[in-house]
């Protein structure tokens, strides 16, 4: 199995994110789950991974807390979106399983030092800050990483937190940067791809016919997480935004886009966090990045849909 570390600000799609990879055990082994400030506080984020790690059963994944500010700024949180738990919807009970005692950032450092060079992949949910910070603290585990596959940013859709910018980005611009220009091959789940990633009524019914605990409140979660997208794109449900990423992981060919170049904004205030994509090559900039702008929103749904039913 592929060895995974994910680095999540839960939230509910960051939670559906979490839940695909802990079904999938023979593709992915997910070797830890660091928890970053983003949708709401770090305190929140490091708790919701633990409930959802006991919601799938998983009371054994580790889970770390890093990072609860972006490098340099103040945290911008999105409880207008997620909630005032960053998994409001469905009642799940607190955590008993224990945080770890390391710091995310010190865990992602030494996994990265001990596995094998090139075997491990980070997949970033939230804000960048936990990885940035592994890389400028511990600059010889970059070339280490093998692969980075992230949900951030947008092009064509432009943003969900300013006009210019996507959340993950615009809360921590200086992270991106530094991640974008490490030169570790980077996929990118803008919103381009993850607004058609839409929840319609049928799916959510699906979830929740599933009949168990995490097929209820997979159904729960993106009944509430939906209001804020149909009241401002008109969209048909909730985008399962961070989902993109590990359904990339388990079923690369439902996804396409283009190796381009990607520079982030870091110092107009105005657009903060814009993910500059050269989509149609009009720069000589080197590409760094596979940014994905379309998938089989059928074929994901199926896939998830029966994953989900393992738990
Ligand atoms: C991203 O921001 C968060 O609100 C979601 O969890 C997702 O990671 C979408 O812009
Ligand atoms: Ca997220």
């Amino acid at each position: 199995a592929r060895k995974i570390i994910i680095d999540t600000d839960p939230g509910q799609d960051d939670a559906v994110a979490i839940l695909l990879a802990l079904a999938s055990p023979d593709e992915l082994d997910v070797l830890g789950i660091t928890a970053v400030a983003g949708n709401v506080p770090l305190e929140l984020t490091a708790k919701n991974a633990r409930i959802v790690c006991e919601l799938a059963g998983k009371t054994g994944v580790k889970v770390f807390a890093g990072c609860d500010a972006p490098l340099k700024r103040p945290l911008v949180t999105a409880e207008h979106v997620h909630g005032k738990t960053g998994l409001d919807g469905p009642t799940l009970p607190d955590p008993e399983m224990p945080l770890q005692d390391q710091h995310a950032v010190d865990f992602i450092i030494d996994t990265l030092r001990t596995e094998p060079v090139g075997t491990v992949t980070l997949c970033p949910l939230g804000p960048l800050t936990n990885v940035a910070a592994a890389f400028q603290r511990a600059p010889d585990i970059v070339e280490r990483v093998q692969e980075i596959v992230l949900m951030g940013g947008a092009y064509f859709e432009v943003g969900n937190i300013t006009p210019a910018a996507e959340f993950n980005i615009y809360v921590d611009p200086e992270a991106a940067d530094i991640v974008f220009k490490s030169g570790v091959p980077l996929v990118v789940m803008p919103l381009d791809v993850t607004h058609k990633a839409l929840v319609t009524k049928a799916r959510n019914d699906a979830f929740r016919n599933l009949g168990s605990p995490v097929g209820v409140a997979v159904a729960e979660m993106t009944d509430f997480f939906e209001r804020f997208d149909k009241e401002k794109y008109g969209s048909e449900g909730a985008p399962l935004h961070d989902p993109c990423v590990t359904a990339y992981l388990l079923r690369s060919d439902l996804f396409s886009g283009r190796h381009i170049n990607v520079e982030i904004e870091t110092v107009s205030d105005l657009t903060r966090g814009m993910t500059v994509a050269d989509w149609w090559g009009v720069t000589d900039r080197a590409k760094n990045a596979t940014f994905i702008g379309d998938l089989d929103a059928d074929g994901f749904f199926t896939l998830l849909t029966e994953r989900l039913a393992r738990l």
